[in-house]
C-alpha cells in the first residue's frame, strides 16, 4: 500500500512538473513581439500561394515559347513575381538554395543546415514539414518533372538551347544535375511585418 502511495505520489509531482513547464513555456513565448508576428497557417497559405503563382506561369511560359525562352523568363519575372506575392501581403519572401543559379539566392549556414536536414529526410522517406526559427517560416521546394528541363541533367534532360541560354545568363551556375524528389531549395518568409 506504501508503495502504492509512493508511485501516485512520484507521477503527481511528475504530472505538475509537466503543468509547470507548460506555463513556463507560454510565458516565454508571450515575451516575444506577437503583436506583429505572423501566425503559421497563414505563412504556410502564403508559401503556397507563392509557389502555385511560380509554377502556373512557369508552365504557360513553357507551353508558349519553349524552355529555352523560358529562361529569360525566370531571370526577369521569377523575382517580380515571387515579390508581388511578398507585396500584396506585406511580407518579406525570398527563395534560397545551396545550389544558386542566381548568386542571390545562395543560402546562409543556418539555412543550409536545413537544407541538409530535408535531404537526409527525404532520403529516409520521411513526408517533409514546414521548419520555424525566430525570424523566418521555411518550406522545402522539391523537383519534379516540370524543373528538369531546366535543372536536370545537362545532356540529359536539359537541351542544348537551353543549357546554352543558362550558361550564357548565368556562367556561374551550380543549379543542375538533378533528379525529381530532391530538395532544390527552400521558400523563406520572414515571421514579422
Ligand atoms: C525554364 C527553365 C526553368 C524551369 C523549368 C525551372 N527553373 Fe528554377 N530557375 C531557373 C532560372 C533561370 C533561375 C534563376 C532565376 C533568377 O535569376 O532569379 C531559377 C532559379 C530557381 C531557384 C532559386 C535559386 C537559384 O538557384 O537561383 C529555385 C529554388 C528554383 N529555380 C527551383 C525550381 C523548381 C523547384 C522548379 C520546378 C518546379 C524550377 N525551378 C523550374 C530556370 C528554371
Amino acid at each position: 500500500m506504501r508503495k502504492i502511495l509512493l508511485i501516485s505520489g512520484m507521477a503527481f509531482l511528475a504530472l505538475q512538473c509537466n503543468k509547470k513547464e507548460e506555463t513556463t513555456t507560454a510565458a516565454a513565448v508571450e515575451e516575444v513581439p506577437v503583436q506583429t508576428e505572423i501566425n503559421v497557417d497563414s505563412l504556410k497559405a502564403y508559401a503556397d500561394e507563392t509557389k502555385k503563382t511560380l509554377v502556373k506561369t512557369l508552365t504557360q511560359e513553357i507551353e508558349e515559347g519553349g524552355a529555352e525562352a523560358a529562361v529569360t523568363f525566370c531571370k526577369t519575372e521569377a523575382g517580380p513575381l515571387v515579390k508581388s506575392v511578398a507585396d500584396k501581403h506585406g511580407l518579406e519572401i525570398k527563395r534560397v538554395t545551396d545550389k544558386p543559379r542566381n548568386q542571390n539566392n545562395l543560402a546562409n549556414e543556418p539555412e543550409l543546415r536545413i537544407i541538409e536536414k530535408y535531404k537526409q529526410e527525404l532520403l529516409e522517406g520521411k513526408t517533409l514539414q514546414a521548419t520555424t526559427t525566430d525570424s523566418h517560416y521555411y518550406e522545402p521546394l522539391v523537383t519534379n518533372a516540370l524543373c528538369m528541363q531546366c535543372h536536370g541533367e545537362k545532356g540529359k534532360n536539359i537541351a542544348p538551347g537551353t543549357a546554352g541560354k543558362i550558361a550564357e545568363l548565368y556562367p556561374e551556375d551550380k543549379a543542375f544535375g538533378y533528379r525529381e524528389n530532391e530538395v532544390r531549395g527552400l521558400i523563406r518568409i520572414a515571421r514579422s511585418k
